[in-house]
């Protein structure tokens, strides 16, 4: 492929989550950033009414007929594309014909939202290709839908919001309700972040994720009847007290952890913009433990490479990140021990789990990107 044979080069990130998980579809506080992993889509108008999609990674090339964009659900590659090509379509805008090279530097699978990724540069493609400027929050909610519509995944709104609306080495305060933003630079000082995959591949659609989003509504139902609340995430930690007798065992836990988490975020914020590290780190574990034993999401490989995270005097704190079952956890580190603590980490955790990990050298960037290539 040449580059130089398209108009425009358009990225958009994948994420990584410092803290606030499964908050974003209770209508909480989320503190996401931006990778510089991201997907990349070349594109140039083709004058037909198709999208020629290929890749630089993969052999595949898939035709999508612009007024066909519903019937792409079962594809291999490709689906993701074209239900966000339909998602933007059924926003009101102007799709045109075009062709597409992507390629996708967030692993497949590795909870740090490669899916976002691919639904946010393709439609931000869709509108730069089709002469249109764009909103990237309105990017962000079609890309939702796609993934809700297209791929079946009930999901929040963090990782596309992430994934268009992301800021260079600042992490995002986003309330979900609202969509309200705060920039919050990430200063780590003399420690470092590092993301460690666990390589255990993990499908959302069929894990546990609707179901704990099912479960935080019944929650949610049973609490207002007592309570003036728009959401769980309204609940305060007093208030739970009170009236956590509403709610039945599962359940109750599961809330308790929205609950507390959302607790959590507001004080990481905090400590971040006072660069208490110490505090961080401690939120993060304590976020890791009450997603292992209430929310129930972490599993025996996440669990592993946290508690080697923990058990090395470099690490502040550490945590899983995204939706869990699998993925990717991130770790506070001294900078200094950081060498020491990946190989620590990578040695106890593969001997415990028979998994190589991967740990990513990954920094913090903006979200979409749009290049010119060629002026026509
Ligand atoms: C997945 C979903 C997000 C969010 C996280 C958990 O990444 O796509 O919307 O719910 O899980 O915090």
């Amino acid at each position: 492929m040449n580059e130089k044979d398209y108009d425009y080069k358009v990225t958009a990130a994948g994420r990584v989550n410092i803290i606030g998980e499964h908050i974003d579809y209770c209508g909480g506080k989320v503190f996401p950033a931006a990778l510089s992993l991201c997907n990349t889509v070349y594109v140039r108008a083709n004058g037909t009414d198709k999208i020629n999609l290929s890749w630089t990674t993969l052999d595949d090339k898939v035709t999508l007929g612009l007024s066909e964009l519903g019937s792409y659900r079962n594809l291999r590659y490709g689906n993701y594309q074209a239900g966000s090509a339909l998602a933007w379509k059924n926003a009101g805008h102007k799709l045109v014909g075009c062709d597409m090279v992507q390629s996708c530097s967030v692993p497949f699978g590795s909870g740090l939202s490669s899916s976002a990724a691919i639904e946010v540069s393709t439609i931000a493609a869709l509108a730069t290709v089709a002469g249109e400027s764009f909103d990237p929050v309105e990017v962000a909610l079609a890309a939702q839908r796609a993934e809700c519509d297209y791929a079946g995944v009930n999901c929040g709104i963090m990782d596309q919001y992430s994934s268009a609306c992301g800021k260079k080495d600042c992490a995002i305060l986003l309330d979900c309700k609202t969509l309200e933003r705060e920039y919050v630079p990430l200063v780590l000082g003399d420690c470092a972040l590092v993301i460690v995959n666990c390589n255990k591949p993990h499908n959302l659609a069929e894990s546990k994720y609707n179901e704990r989003r099912a479960e935080t509504e019944e929650a949610f139902k049973a609490l207002k009847t007592k309570l003036d609340i728009s959401c769980l995430a309204d609940v305060t930690t007093a208030e739970f007290g009170k009236y956590s007798y509403l709610l039945g065992g599962k359940v109750r836990d599961r809330a308790r952890h929205v609950v507390e988490e959302c607790d959590r975020v507001e004080k990481a914020a905090e400590a971040m913009k006072k660069g208490d590290l110490v505090t961080l780190g401690n939120l993060l574990t304590t976020s890791h433990k009450s997603l292992k034993e209430l929310y129930e999401v972490t599993g025996k490989e996440l669990d592993a490479l946290f508690f080697a995270a923990i058990a090395h005097p470099a690490c502040l704190g550490s945590r899983m990140t995204g939706a869990g079952f699998g993925g990717c956890t991130i770790s506070i580190v001294k900078k200094d021990g950081a060498e020491d603590f990946k190989e620590y980490v990578t040695g106890r955790y593969e001997k415990e789990t028979g998994y190589a990990p991967r740990i990513f050298d990954a920094s913090i960037a903006d979200g979409i990107t749009v290049t010119e290539i060629n002026r026509r």
